[in-house]
């Protein structure tokens, strides 16, 4: 019996290894061909460029903002005052029709700055606020005259028929005087 088993076991045949090199090419062939199509997809270099935006911050004064338009949409950098830290830092957050914390609305290493996408949550217009002399509403922030939405100036939504808190986009600091939006 055992003997039989072990005579089953047989070298491989030029069939099969005709079978194998045809594989092999058929893979190697349809490589090279979905590669440039893959390749097509990731973004090119022009293209990560343009995800990204440098914006100078070191000309915000305090108490002001400036809105910057980067992929399509308003985004407002606002440098804050101390007495606006110290109006806004100690809010609970849970008070707040959308709860944030200070610390969740800006960057750590750069607290006195605030980076928002400048779009009422609610019509989304573009909000009036970032000069000192513009229309603040009753939290100092931004506002929208027209449906009467208000934010503080951390972008956290206190009044009006909006609900949520203005969004926050991916960026980061390059340094104290440049960020990089993307
Ligand atoms: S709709 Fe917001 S400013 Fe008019």
């Amino acid at each position: 019996m055992a003997e039989s088993a072990a005579s089953h076991t047989t070298a491989p045949t030029r069939r099969d290894f005709l079978t194998l090199l045809t594989a092999a090419t058929g893979a190697v062939a349809a490589g090279a061909i979905l590669w440039p199509v893959i390749d097509a997809l990731n973004p090119d270099a022009a293209s990560e460029d343009a995800a990204r935006l440098i914006v100078n911050v070191a000309d915000i004064a305090e108490g002001t903002a400036k809105t910057v338009q980067w992929a399509g949409l308003p985004i407002t950098i606002r440098k804050l005052t101390t007495a606006e830290t110290q109006a806004n830092e100690f809010v609970v957050p849970e008070s707040l029709p959308d709860p944030a914390g200070y610390t969740s609305r800006v960057n750590a290493g750069y607290p006195a700055f605030v980076v928002v996408v400048g779009l009422n949550t609610a019509t989304p217009c573009t909000l009036e606020g970032d000069a000192a002399s513009d229309p603040r509403g009753d939290f100092g922030g931004w506002v929208c005259p027209c449906d009467g939405s208000e934010y503080d100036p951390l972008g956290r939504v206190r009044k009006g028929p909006a609900t949520k808190n203005l969004a926050i986009p991916r960026y980061s600091f390059l340094d104290a005087a440049q960020i990089k939006l993307g």
